[in-house]
């Protein structure tokens, strides 16, 4: 009797991990190895030089991945144009940029294979590459993510956290999406890099104690308290065009732009020891940072026969 329960028992952790090992490792990094050998480095060159030409680009690309992911999962819903689509939703509207680059990349992938890459998984490259075209670390991006022919306005409206979080919503919003609270403070650490509207800072410039008081001065001076809603900040005032964890040094010395970034470290709070981590160790960001980056890249992707592989990433075929 006991021998048959847990032959039973193992059977249904084997069943389980069978279903489980299928949700999880349809990706792999070398998708494309014969189908389209020339992806990555076409994709690569393609980020190095947009990023070339102005180092934000590669802030804007790492965004569109986010973005992307956190909405239906990394399906390239973010790309969809329609004013009833994601690019409308709130925290996307006039803010997200790239969709310029991100065609020109397509382009250039099609011609040199029609119809096998998808929009998702040159979100995911691009991302990756950007982070290392600005200093970051490297990771392998797994692929064979397919194109939605959908995008929820009302998705990206309730899944992206708003830069109005405190902490404990922060918290929620990354749970929500199979992340714990750590994985959420290293991959905030992509604020080392990219610029912020000041309608999205204004009210920590003025209204906030927690904040540096030269810096606060300095982010006044460019973000008045009224008009002026698209001046920009960089995100990392001390290296803001370099992937690195001055970030975390900066929450350190009250000077997060956004609320949500300076609520990383407050007086007391629950984070405040991991970002000392970061700020004295930069190897444990960077490891923590690329794998909670494949983590990211790993949500929800179309894979098999769903989707599509979009032939323009705007539109649906
Ligand atoms: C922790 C919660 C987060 C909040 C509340 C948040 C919010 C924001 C806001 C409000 C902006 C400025 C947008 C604008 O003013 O137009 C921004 C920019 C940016 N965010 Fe986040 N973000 C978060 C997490 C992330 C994550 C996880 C990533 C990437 C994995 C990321 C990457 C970026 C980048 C790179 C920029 C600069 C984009 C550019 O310069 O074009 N953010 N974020
Ligand atoms: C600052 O707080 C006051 C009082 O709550 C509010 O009336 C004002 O609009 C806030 N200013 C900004 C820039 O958010």
């Amino acid at each position: 009797m006991a021998s048959h329960s847990s032959t039973t028992s193992l059977l249904v952790f084997l069943l389980f991990s069978l279903v489980v090992g299928m949700a999880s490792a349809q990706l792999s990094s070398t998708f494309y190895a014969k189908s389209c050998p020339k992806a990555l480095s076409t994709i690569k060159a393609a980020v190095v030089s947009a990023v070339g030409k102005e180092a934000r680009m590669g802030a804007s690309l790492l965004r569109l991945h986010f973005h992307d992911c956190f909405v239906q999962g990394c399906d390239a819903s973010v790309l969809l144009d329609g004013s009833s689509g994601e690019k409308s939703a709130g925290p996307n509207a006039n803010s997200l940029r790239g969709f310029d680059v991100i065609d020109t990349i397509k382009t250039q992938v099609e011609s040199a294979c029609a119809g096998i890459v998808s929009c998702a998984d040159i979100l995911a490259v691009a991302a990756r590459d950007s982070v290392v075209a600005l200093g970051g670390p490297s990771w392998v991006v797994p692929l064979g993510r397919r194109d939605s022919t959908t995008s929820s306005q009302s998705a990206a409206n309730t899944d992206l956290p708003a830069p109005t979080l405190d902490l404990a919503g922060l918290i929620t919003a990354f749970s929500n999406k199979g992340f714990t609270t750590k994985e959420m403070v290293a991959l905030s650490g992509s604020h080392s890099i990219g610029q912020a509207r000041c309608i999205a800072f204004r009210a920590r410039a003025y209204n906030e104690t927690n904040i540096d008081a030269t810096y606060k001065t300095s982010l006044q001076s460019k973000c008045p308290s009224t008009g002026g809603d698209d001046n920009l900040s960089p995100l990392d005032v001390t290296t803001p065009n370099t992937f690195d964890n001055a970030y975390f040094t900066n929450l350190k010395n009250n000077k997060g732009l956004l609320h949500s970034d300076q609520q990383l470290f407050t007086t007391g709070g629950s984070t405040n020891a991991q970002v000392n981590t970061y700020s004295a160790n930069s190897a444990a960001f960077r490891t923590d940072f690329a794998n909670a980056m494949i983590k990211m890249g790993n949500l929800s992707p179309l894979t098999g026969t769903s989707g599509q592989i979009r032939k323009n990433c705007r539109t649906v075929n």
